[in-house]
């Protein structure tokens, strides 16, 4: 049953116009004033707004401008008792689906109803089952499904979602599709990343600052809430947010308006938000670094993605799509064979899907045939993730922590980045345990590191590893 929000000064008015359209089977909700429209669109968004334009409380013509930046999609018929070309006009400017005059017929106005959901877009739920190739989101486990249906409940209204995750599980991905598939969709999607941006400028970042409000803000620039108005903002890493800026972002979220550093002129946040992050939230609050009321008001509704190792079923569905991606960018065209697809389902997935695009995009482009068997992926595998050092007995820990490197940003991270920052982690307890294996005996050390024992005295200088020298008795231990 369609949903139609009538909003009328007029008692008598209200009362007619619900019979008719009930009686025509839609559901009606009633509101005398701008303020009382507001709410109910807040409740729930109907299928089509049939409003009045001399309210109480302000023009219902002037309320559409600010109506089609929230709410792009839906029909608005006007009613007004001045039934002046000019308003007729300004209705179609502000982008009235129709305009009926008052006294007006009961019947046009049913039918006016009738063709504005006729040209209405499909529900969330109906986009949202909509054929699978349109999606943004692929995977139909059981795990996603639940997802699925949790995005069906909050597209249409204007709930804070909080979507948490392993990095790679499509958290960003959720996001968009929340705004894509919402009202708001006309309006922009604004993310911002927590983690990649200094501390210090975090809140100037989100809320814009005023020429001179610190030094080197040579003029007034809008922060992300004021480029997301009518919109959706994204909090990405919400859990990397320093504890000042977390203050002022639960206040704007209590009061619905924010002012930007060194304003003063509340402005207010017209913006869906939704935040991600990929860290336990609760155990920041318990080490204080992240307020409780904060992740409170984050978390209206939450949504957890499921990691890709718990997913087994959609393995071999985004495999293709990714392979079938790669091919329409012009790459070769590659199949998996049935042992692939057996050792893609048994990998554990440190980087998730993204660590999935990322390998099958280097598939596409080094695998020599155009079917890809269980040897290619195992090569491709091993190039990206095994290391060497078993036999120092710190391999698992190296797996491990070229794993979480290379999934955190594998698209990000080019090889010289994930070298970097691989030797730079394993050095130092590499270099440590061989010390403290030898004694701290520098020669046997180094030996057993296959370097020189000068290169290792750099490295030891340069890592600031402590230096007390064990002799051994060989004259070289000095
Ligand atoms: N269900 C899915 N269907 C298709 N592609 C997906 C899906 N989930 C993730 N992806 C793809 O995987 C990549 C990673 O997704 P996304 O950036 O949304 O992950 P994330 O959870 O935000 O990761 P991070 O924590 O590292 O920021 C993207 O290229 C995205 O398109
Ligand atoms: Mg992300």
């Amino acid at each position: 049953m369609s949903q139609i929000l009538v909003v009328d000064d007029d008692a008598a008015i209200r009362t007619v116009i619900a019979q008719s359209l009930r009686r025509a089977g839609h559901g009606v909700t009633l509101a005398a004033s701008l303020a009382e429209a507001d709410a109910a669109l807040s409740r729930a968004v109907p299928d089509v707004l049939v409003t009045d334009v001399m309210l109480p409380d302000g023009d219902g013509l002037d309320n559409l401008r600010h109506l089609r930046a929230s709410h792009p999609a839906l029909p608005v018929i006007i009613l007004s008792a001045q039934n002046t070309l000019s308003t007729a006009v300004r209705a179609t400017e502000a982008g009235a689906y129709d305009y009926l005059p008052k006294p007006f017929d009961l019947d046009a106005l049913t039918s006016a109803v009738d063709s504005a959901l006729a040209r209405a877009d499909p529900s969330p739920a109906e986009r949202l089952g909509q054929d699978e190739g349109a999606l943004p989101l692929l995977g139909r486990s059981p795990a996603m499904q639940a997802v699925y249906r949790v995005i069906a409940r909050v597209v249409s209204n204007d709930l804070t979602v909080l979507v948490s995750g392993e990095s790679g599980t499509g958290k960003e991905l959720v996001a968009r599709a929340i705004h894509d598939l919402g009202p708001r969709r006309a309006a922009p999607f604004v993310a911002i990343n927590m983690a990649a941006i200094p501390r210090d400028l975090i809140e100037a970042e989100l809320f814009g600052h005023e020429r001179g409000a610190f030094t080197g803000a040579a003029a007034r620039t809008a922060g992300r809430f004021e480029q997301a108005a009518g919109g959706t903002l994204f909090l990405d890493e919400i859990g990397d947010m320093p504890l000042d800026a977390q203050t002022r972002l639960l206040r704007v979220l209590q009061s619905g308006e924010f002012t930007s550093v060194g304003g003063a002129r509340p402005i207010r946040a017209d913006v869906r938000i939704v935040a991600a992050t990929n860290r336990d939230l609760t155990s920041r609050i318990s080490s204080g670094q992240f307020r409780e009321d904060l992740f409170y008001r984050l978390n209206v509704v939450p949504i957890e993605l499921p990691p890709l190792r718990d997913r087994g079923s959609d393995i071999s569905l985004l495999a293709r799509h990714f392979l079938d991606g790669a091919a329409a960018q012009g790459l070769s065209h590659r199949r998996l064979d049935d042992g692939a697809l057996a050792l893609l389902e048994a990998h554990s997935w440190p980087g998730n899907v993204r660590e999935l695009e990322n390998l099958m995009r280097r598939l596409a482009v080094l695998a020599r045939d155009e079917v890809i068997d269980a040897g290619a992926i195992r090569t491709m595998l091993d190039v990206a993730f095994e290391a060497p050092g078993e036999d120092a007995g710190i391999g698992p820990a190296i797996r491990a922590l070229i794993n979480r490197i290379a999934g955190e940003r594998p698209g990000a991270l080019d090889d010289g980045t994930l070298y970097a920052r691989v030797i730079d982690e394993v050095e130092r307890p590499l270099i440590e345990a061989m010390l403290a294996r030898h004694g701290r005996n520098q020669l046997r050390a180094a030996r057993a590191l296959g370097i020189n024992r000068n290169t290792l005295r750099k490295r030891l200088d340069s890592l600031g590893i402590g230096t007390t020298r064990v002799l051994d008795g060989n004259a070289d231990a000095g």
